[in-house]
């Protein structure tokens, strides 16, 4: 098969790619190894910028979550038992966020994408990348048994954190940067009505929790645990009682509680690849880069990569302008790197850490106190939550 762009990975990075070349006329396969119904009953991020929206809206597939995402103008920080609000919209100077599952934002991809007839191949595992360093390279791919190859002029590697894309860089040509954090977030996500219409954070000394939503009717909860606690340790009962116990006492009193639909436990990690390019091969979204969920980033450090590719690849075969191709890694890497200093920031200051010395313990309380009481530190939360420029 020809084409002009490979996009390996069906996520939201892939998907959305795919749909922005589609309209800008420029031919693209997407490659993606599972089926499409285990695509969609992954449960991930909520929270997006407007930013995201906008490439959205550009790729003919925002119409439903601006119909449907709900648009918040603050959230809440729980600690000592009380609740303090950051209002985003005054201290980012009138911006907000919108909620709206990165489920139903792939189902809406998906959907545009078959539309407008884009080749999405499924069941499709890209095992090897070739030619990257000549203008003809091409992706070999198993499909039903089957080995079978792409042949293109820009490979894009939207394949997650452990897809195959970026390690088809020498070892030589990239360097990588990583922390793993000593504990994991147990979510749970369940049919039961929000316990607040704003998320809330929540600081306690028995660890983080956080309170958040997909829609008025469906809510999901998350809160810190060992690495070393399994799913099973956590019946829906034994969730829902550790919850109330770090929420402030009226907060709890009006929790509703129900079975999980979907349970499941992530660690926290950070990690950047460098360069995000490497001859033909692009790498976009989590294939480059993760950040801990904390400050809601990781789906929309994707969106700013989307953006600078896009434009750099209409350029190309618009103008035959290589511009944007050649400054993407740095441009994209500029804004990925303030995204893990928000997102860590944000964990350090929520977060039990089981080393804490007791003088860290206050350090994490001066920051809350400072942050609270500084119009300035809430403007640098708030524009950083609400997403810087691109
Ligand atoms: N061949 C084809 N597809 C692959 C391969 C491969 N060798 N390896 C992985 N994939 C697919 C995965 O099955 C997955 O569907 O690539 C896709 C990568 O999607 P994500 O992991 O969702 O990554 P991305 O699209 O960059 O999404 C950005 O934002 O909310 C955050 O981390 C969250 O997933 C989210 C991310
Ligand atoms: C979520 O709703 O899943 C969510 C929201 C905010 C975060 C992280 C996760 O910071």
């Amino acid at each position: 098969m020809r084409t002009q762009v490979c996009i390996v990975g069906g996520g939201p990075s892939g998907l959305l790619l795919a749909q922005l070349l589609h309209r800008a006329g420029i031919d693209n396969v997407l490659l993606e190894k599972h089926s499409r119904a285990y695509v969609l009953g992954r449960i991930r991020a909520g929270v997006l910028e407007h930013g995201f929206a906008r490439l959205m809206q550009e790729a003919g597939c925002g119409e439903r979550m601006a119909r449907e995402g709900q648009v918040h103008h603050g959230f809440w920080i729980a600690r000592d038992g009380r609740l303090e609000r950051v209002d985003l919209h005054k201290h980012s100077g009138g911006g907000s966020v919108i909620v709206y599952g990165q489920t139903e934002l792939t189902r809406d991809l998906y959907e545009a994408r078959e539309r407008m007839g884009g080749t999405v191949l499924h069941e499709a595992e890209a095992v090897a990348l070739e030619g990257l360093t000549t203008e003809r390279p091409s992706v070999v791919y198993r499909k039903d048994g089957r080995t079978e190859r792409v042949e293109c002029e820009f490979v894009i590697g939207a394949d997650g954190f452990h897809g195959v894309c970026r390690r088809a860089i020498p070892a030589g040509a990239l360097r990588e940067y990583e922390r793993t954090y000593p504990f994991g977030w147990l979510g749970v996500l369940s049919r039961t009505p929000p316990v607040s219409p704003e998320l809330i954070y929540v600081k306690h000394a028995r660890g983080f929790a956080l309170c958040s939503l997909r829609s008025n009717v469906l809510s999901r909860y998350y809160i810190q645990v060992p690495l070393s606690d399994r799913i099973e340790d956590w019946p829906d009962e034994a969730f829902w009682e550790e919850l109330k116990r770090r929420l402030p006492a009226d907060v709890a009193a009006r929790l509703v509680t129900g079975p999980a639909i979907e349970k499941s436990i992530a660690p926290l990690r950070a990690y950047v690849a460098e360069p995000m390019r490497y001859g033909r091969l692009f790498l976009a979204g989590d294939a480059a880069h993760i950040v801990p969920p904390t400050g809601a980033r990781g789906l929309n450090s994707a969106a700013s990569d989307l953006y600078y590719l896009s434009r750099a690849l209409i350029a190309w075969y618009r103008d035959r302008d290589a511009s944007g191709l050649d400054g993407y890694s740095a441009r994209a890497l500029a804004r990925v790197w303030k995204a893990q200093r928000f997102s860590w920031w944000m964990t350090m200051l929520l977060h039990e850490f089981p080393e804490t010395s007791a003088y860290e313990r206050r350090l994490q309380e001066a920051e809350l106190d400072y942050l609270f009481s500084s119009e300035r530190a809430l403007g640098a939360l708030a524009e950083n939550y609400v997403g810087l420029p691109y």
